[in-house]
């Protein structure tokens, strides 16, 4: 009986010395100091999950802090500062990483008076970062249980809804996103990864100066249960923040 009782307290002992895992799983959310990134952060620990979240200057990203997340440096044009936040994740497993990062530099300037070098920096921000993040951190993915990839795009990204023109760097680059990731989609989709593109709505941000028609906080909570409900199944497609499937 002793003996018995002196093996249960070990084991008890044992496995309160286990780190914590969540139950959910662990994602890493890019841009999550400010706007839709940081309501993601706060619905993903709401949901259980162990949440990564980046930002440019973390001593600055108060709110992400008080969210309890782990915080890691990233500008997702700088390829050094992947490198470096892909280092301090070496052996990692995550189940989800979201692609949110994002600008919107182009608006209000029409040919011939097109802003060049806000269209190139919203191309290297918006498309090159995703990919960037997603060579860099596909171990960890791979590594991990729910193996998937959420690139908060746009629906300015679709061809078919782009009935009203405006924003052709912003359009392209969010154009590229999609086409990126239904690319990944289908070559490593036979290894188990999913790739999936969402429009998170018109969200109240400083990205449009607050103007949506919802608050990150609604469209967080509807993208965090649609990702969260992810499968195989949904590899390659394009949803909403609501989880309904828009056209390319
Ligand atoms: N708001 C909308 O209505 C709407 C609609 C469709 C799609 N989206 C997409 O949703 C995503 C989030 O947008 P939001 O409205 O939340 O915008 P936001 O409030 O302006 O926040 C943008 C986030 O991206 C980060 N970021 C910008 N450049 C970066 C870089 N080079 N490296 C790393 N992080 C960088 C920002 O960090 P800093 O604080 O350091 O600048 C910030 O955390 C974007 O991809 C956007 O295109 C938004």
């Amino acid at each position: 009986m002793r003996l018995l009782t002196l093996i249960a307290s070990t084991l008890l002992t044992a496995l309160a010395a286990l780190p914590l895992q969540a139950a959910e799983g662990t994602v890493l959310i890019t841009g999550a100091n400010r706007g839709i990134g940081l309501a993601l952060a706060r619905e993903f620990t709401e949901a259980g999950f162990d949440v990564i979240g980046t930002a440019r200057k973390p001593d600055k990203a108060s709110e992400l802090k008080a969210t309890g997340a782990r915080i890691v440096q990233l500008d997702v044009t700088d390829p050094d500062s992947v490198a470096a936040m892909a280092r301090s994740l070496d052996g990692v497993a995550i189940d989800i990483v979201i692609n949110n990062a994002g600008v919107a530099l182009d608006r209000g300037r029409e040919l011939p008076d097109l802003d060049m070098a806000a269209i190139e920096r919203t191309l290297e921000v918006n498309t090159m970062g995703p990919i960037r993040v997603m060579a860099a951190l596909y171990p960890n993915v791979k590594a991990s249980d729910r193996k998937l990839f959420a690139n908060i795009s746009s629906m300015m990204g679709s061809m078919e809804m782009n009935t009203w023109g405006c924003c052709l760097g912003y359009r392209a680059s969010k154009a590229a996103l999609n086409s990126a990731s239904k690319t990944l989609a289908t070559d490593f989709g036979k290894e188990g990864l999913t790739f999936v593109v969402f429009h998170p709505g018109y969200v109240q941000t400083d990205m449009n100066e607050g103007k949506g028609n919802i608050t990150p906080a609604q469209s967080a909570a509807g993208l965090t249960r649609v990702i969260a409900g992810l499968d195989a199944d949904d590899n390659g497609k394009f949803y909403d923040w609501e989880g309904k499937e828009l056209p390319w």
